[in-house]
């Protein structure tokens, strides 16, 4: 796995910019659990950066940065969130914005 996203790392990042917005509309996520979501934030946005609280953004600028940070571990050989998680990270998010 590693040595594919060093190969294509660029293939896989210009998926990632086009697939967000499909990510984000297609999972509007079955089994939605606040509670898993914001464990799950706590375990993965602490991992190059402090936690950032839902209030600090609005809903559609947590909609561009969530898939933004999956880019950001892209770059740095970190597997990313998957469909479902990015969903449910967005949408904790927006609800207690
Ligand atoms: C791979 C490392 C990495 C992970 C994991 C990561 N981030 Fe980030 N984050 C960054 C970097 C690098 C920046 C600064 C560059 C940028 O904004 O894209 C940043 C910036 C931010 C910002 C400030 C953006 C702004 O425009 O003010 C927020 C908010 C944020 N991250 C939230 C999160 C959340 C929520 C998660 C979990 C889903 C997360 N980060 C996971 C690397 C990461």
């Amino acid at each position: 796995m590693g040595i594919i996203i060093r190969r294509f790392k660029g293939e896989l990042l210009i998926l990632i910019v086009f697939l967000s917005p499909f990510f984000f509309f297609a999972g509007c996520s079955d089994n939605y659990n606040a509670l898993k979501a914001k464990a799950l934030m706590e375990e993965r946005c602490v991992q190059c950066h402090k936690l950032f609280t839902p209030d600090v953004k609005t809903d559609e600028q947590w909609e561009q940065i969530v898939p933004r940070m999956n880019q950001r571990m892209v770059e740095k050989n970190m597997p990313i969130l998957n469909m479902k998680e990015t969903n449910d990270i967005i949408r904790f998010l927006q609800e207690n914005n």
